[in-house]
Order: structure tokens, then C-alpha cells, then sequence
């Protein structure tokens, strides 16, 4: 079973040849570069990294030990004073200077709003370990009891109040942002603490991917869609790989063939190693599929989709399946032809954060029709909790989230209780089946982009950027603002 990384969470159990991965969130790929944002460095900014002793468990009396949250600010000498607002992006599964740079949008607006920006680290990602270390912190079950959806969002809580006390900000408006898992993050904290946020961009944010709200084989359905639209003779020959794959593993030496054909570094031992790995190039090729180049999962042309299925329809027709496959998959996996063979191992350390998230309150159902190009495959609760409790020894609560945050019926809902929501979606983003896609109300707003991939309005601008883009990024700005004015109007402060 493989878990759907959020926004790129790909579940990496190292299961047996049972269903789907849990859909990954992009987190586990961080490849982050360190000293240059180019976002911030694209409009002259400088960010400092700042630290803050978070409680270990919010909800809780009990002595234990503090940790540090690791937060960005910026633009540091920026002319930023009160009441101008602050822009705050909820972090997601993974080290926050990796988002920081591939959210070019936040960054790129600030100046227009004077807005102080803040970028803040979930816990249990990037440096924010409680317990001192990665190792302490993903021991067990119990170390990692506090990594929970509430305790990240009451850090962000936390962190807001004391940061505007110290700033003497207690008049400024609080804009959220936040991308895939981070815009989820975003719309329920917005939801949670409305006294502390007065609107959040829900950029991507999967928040109906929950029990039965919508259909699990969305996601998969949406990534066959995306290659069946740029060539069905690119479909038919991935979704014939499947079987040719598993046939070729019952050879004798089948295996050792398998990985000498795909360049691997260590043989393989089962076939659904090399379709777990492929299945992730599709599914992230699906997510990034921007009309740009772009380097936020892994190095890419613009409209890597179109790239791969040009390289498996190259092919003659009598050319071996497994030889187009490959050609395709290195597209993803090595566009800069300096890979010297692959490792299908991608998370080392063998815990991810998400694997446990998706564990405990992060049940994302996930399924494959017959029409879609890979393996059918139905969701089986009773094996994935399973796996849950042999991976971590615990067993899931599929329906907290639900119970912590709605999901069902939201349109309802929200409409009677809720204001100042962007929900953002783009339909070539397989996470887009559990976004929010109608409005709900005349401040509770979807913008759907038929062509967008996952989070695609949070990226930085650039000269290759459609005509639609900038219209979304613009909608979006407007209504940052007419959020921004309101609060200044209703409060008696003027900018
Ligand atoms: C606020 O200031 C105190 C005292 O200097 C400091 O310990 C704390 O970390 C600051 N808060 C934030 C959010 O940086
Ligand atoms: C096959 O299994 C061995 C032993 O568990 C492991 O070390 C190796 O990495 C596995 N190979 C792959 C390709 O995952
Ligand atoms: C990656 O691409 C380069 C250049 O095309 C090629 O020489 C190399 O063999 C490729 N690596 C793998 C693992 O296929
Ligand atoms: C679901 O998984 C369990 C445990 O792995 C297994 O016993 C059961 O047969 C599976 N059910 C279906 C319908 O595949
Ligand atoms: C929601 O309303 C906005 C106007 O506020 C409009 O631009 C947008 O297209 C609407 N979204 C949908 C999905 O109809």
C-alpha cells in the first residue's frame, strides 16, 4: 500500500504487493537550497530565521519538554510598521525554507499591502523537532503523538500572538496562506481562530479527500485523464506496462532483468517496488504539470506531461513497452542526465512525517477505477490500518478530521458560518478531486483554473505565465484586499 503524498505526500510503506500508495504531498522531495530564496531575492528581499520555544502539547497541563519552532520574517529593513498587515504561511510536511522559496506569490505581493511576511515550520518537519532530535522525536508512537493537524495549528496560534505583542502589532490583520497540505492547514485555521486570522488563500488544499465526502478514485482518475488528454496512445501504453511488469518479474532472473533494463542501484524484490515507482512519477508528474519549467519536486521542462508521452509515442510501434516506460519515467527522474542509477528507496530514514500522519488523522481513501491507466484497485480500510499499526503501533481515526473540521455538506455549513476563504484549484492537479470547487458564499470563493496544476497560483510569476494565471493571481489579490480594507473599516484604522 502506498500513501498519497499531500500535496506530494507519497506513502512509501514498503508494502507488499497490496493497493495504491496514500497520495504523497510534495514534502518528501524537499531538496531545499539554503542561503538564496529566489523568491524573496526575485523583489530584493532578505529573510531572517528566528526561533520560538513552542509548547510540546497545547492541550495538555503536563511538564514536558519545550521545542524550537523555526520561523521566517521577512522582508527584513522592510518599511513593514503597524497596523500594516502580516502575511502568514501555515507551513506544511516538510522544512519551511523549501516552501518559502517555491512560494513566490506571497513574496512577490507583500510589498503591495506593506505586508510583513512570516513563513512558519510545522513541527516534526525541517529543523522543528521536539525531543532534541529527528531520531528522539520519530522514535515511537509516543514521541510522535504530538505530531497532530491541532498542535500544528495551535503553534501557528501561539506563534501569532506572541510575535504581534512583541512587534507591538496588535492592530494588524493576519492574511493566511498556505499550498496543498499548508492550504489546508490555512482554510481550518482560519476556521479554528478566527479572532486570530481575517482570511486565508487555500491554495490546493485537498480538505473533502476524507471518508466518503468524494470519491476515492479521484485522484488517480485525474492523473489518467492528464495523459489520456496529451495522447491516448501514451495512456494504452502505461496502462499496459502494468502486466508486463508483473510478468516479467515471474521469469527466473526477472527481477535482476527488471533492474538492470531500469538502471537501478540495488536489484529489486518484487515487482510493486518498480510500479510504486513509477505510479509516483505519474502522480507528481500530474501535480507539477506547469506551463513552465520548474524545479519544485524534482528539475523539469514545462509541461513535463507532454515531454514523457512524446518520448513514449517516439517509439515504433514494435518497440519494446518496457523501453518506453523508461524513457518516459526519466523524464521525471532524470531530466538533467546526471542520475547514474536509481535509488528507489526516497525516504532513507525509512519514517516520514507524513506516513504517520496519514496513519492517524490523515486517512485520504484512495482507490483506482478500471478506466483509469493503472491497476484497478479498491481502498481496503481494514489493510491499511493494518499496515498502520505494524508500520507505527497505531491504529487510524478516519473520521476525526471530519469530526475536528467538517467536510461534509461544507457548502451548508460554511455558508451560515464562515467568511474570507480562497479555495484555489486547478483541474490538472489530481488533488483537485477533494478541493473545494464551488462557492459557497460571496466571501467564501472558489477559483477553479481548468488548466492549473497543484498549487500553480502560489508560484513565482514568470514571462512563460498564461493569460489565466495572471487573472487568478489577480482574483486573488482583489480580494486579499477588499478582506484588508474591510478589517482597517470596521476597526477604524486606515492604511
Ligand atoms: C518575543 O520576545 C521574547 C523575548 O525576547 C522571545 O523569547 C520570543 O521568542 C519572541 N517571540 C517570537 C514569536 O519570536
Ligand atoms: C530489497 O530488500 C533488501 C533487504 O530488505 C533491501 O536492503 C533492499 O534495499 C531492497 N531493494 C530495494 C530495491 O528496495
Ligand atoms: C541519465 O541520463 C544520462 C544522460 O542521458 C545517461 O547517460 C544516464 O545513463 C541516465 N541515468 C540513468 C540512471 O538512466
Ligand atoms: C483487506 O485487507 C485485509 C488485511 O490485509 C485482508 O484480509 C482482506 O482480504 C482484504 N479485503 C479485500 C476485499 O481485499
Ligand atoms: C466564484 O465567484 C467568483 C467571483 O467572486 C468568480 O470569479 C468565480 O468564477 C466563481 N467560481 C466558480 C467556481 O464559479
Amino acid at each position: 500500500m502506498k500513501v498519497l503524498a499531500l500535496l506530494l505526500l507519497l506513502w512509501a510503506a514498503t508494502a507488499a504487493a497490496t493497493g495504491p500508495q496514500i497520495p504523497k504531498f510534495p514534502g518528501r522531495f524537499a531538496r531545499p537550497t539554503f542561503r538564496n530564496n529566489p523568491a524573496a531575492s526575485a523583489i530584493g528581499a532578505k529573510y531572517e530565521i528566528r526561533y520560538f520555544r513552542q509548547r510540546l502539547d497545547h492541550f495538555s497541563f503536563a511538564e514536558l519538554p519545550d521545542f524550537d519552532q523555526r520561523y521566517i520574517i521577512g522582508p527584513s529593513g522592510g518599511r513593514w510598521a503597524p497596523p500594516s498587515p502580516i502575511f502568514f504561511y501555515c507551513g506544511n510536511e516538510g522544512n519551511i525554507e523549501w516552501f518559502s522559496d517555491n512560494t513566490g506569490f506571497v513574496w512577490e505581493i507583500a510589498p503591495r499591502f506593506s505586508a510583513l511576511i512570516i513563513f512558519a515550520e510545522h513541527r516534526y518537519y525541517g529543523t522543528s523537532m521536539p525531543f532534541g532530535s529527528k531520531e528522539k522525536a520519530y522514535k515511537d508512537a509516543e514521541s510522535l503523538s504530538y505530531l497532530t493537524t491541532e498542535q500544528a495549528l495551535a503553534d501557528y496560534a501561539t506563534l501569532l500572538i506572541d510575535l504581534k505583542r512583541n512587534l507591538s502589532a496588535s492592530d494588524s490583520p493576519v492574511v493566511l496562506f498556505g499550498g496543498s497540505y499548508g492550504g489546508m492547514l490555512a482554510a481550518w485555521m482560519r476556521l479554528k481562530y478566527p479572532h486570530i486570522a481575517i482570511g486565508a488563500l487555500a491554495s490546493s488544499a485537498p480538505i473533502l479527500q476524507f471518508e466518503d465526502i468524494v470519491s476515492p478514485e479521484s485522484f488517480y482518475d485525474i492523473v489518467s485523464r492528464d495523459f489520456k488528454r496529451e495522447s491516448s496512445n501514451c495512456f494504452d501504453v502505461i496502462k499496459k506496462s502494468w502486466d508486463v511488469i508483473e510478468a516479467r518479474g515471474k521469469h527466473s532472473d526477472g527481477l535482476v532483468s527488471l533492474s538492470r533494463e531500469f538502471k537501478l542501484c540495488k536489484d529489486l524484490n518484487n515487482t510493486q517496488e518498480l510500479s510504486d515507482w513509477l505510479d509516483s512519477a505519474y502522480s507528481y508528474l500530474s501535480m507539477v504539470d506547469y506551463p513552465f519549467a520548474s524545479n519544485f519536486l524534482m528539475p523539469l521542462p514545462a509541461y513535463p506531461i507532454k515531454e514523457v508521452c512524446r518520448k513514449i509515442d517516439g517509439f515504433s510501434d514494435a518497440a519494446d513497452i518496457l523501453d518506453r516506460i523508461f524513457a518516459g519515467a526519466s523524464i521525471y527522474y532524470n531530466y538533467t542526465g546526471t542520475v547514474e542509477c536509481f535509488d528507489l528507496e526516497d525516504d532513507p530514514h525509512g519514517m516520514s512525517g507524513w506516513d504517520w500522519q496519514a496513519c492517524t488523522e490523515m486517512v485520504m481513501p484512495t482507490s483506482r477505477s478500471k478506466e483509469s491507466m493503472f491497476p484497478a484497485y479498491s481502498f481496503n480500510y481494514t489493510g491499511y490500518a493494518a499496515q498502520c499499526f505494524q508500520s507505527y503501533g497505531v491504529r487510524p481515526r478516519p473520521t476525526w478530521v471530519t469530526t475536528e473540521f467538517g467536510g461534509h455538506d461544507i457548502g451548508t455549513v460554511l455558508k451560515k458560518f464562515g467568511s474570507n476563504i480562497i479555495f484555489s484549484n486547478g483541474l490538472l492537479d489530481p488533488w483537485s478531486g477533494g478541493g473545494v470547487l464551488q462557492n459557497i458564499s460571496h466571501s467564501i470563493v472558489a477559483l477553479v483554473t481548468e488548466l492549473g496544476a497543484h498549487h500553480i497560483d502560489l508560484r513565482a510569476s514568470t514571462e512563460d505565465d498564461p493569460k489565466w494565471l495572471v487573472e487568478v493571481r489577480e482574483a486573488e489579490i482583489n480580494l486579499i484586499k477588499s478582506w484588508i480594507d474591510e478589517y482597517y473599516q470596521e476597526s477604524s484604522y486606515s492604511i
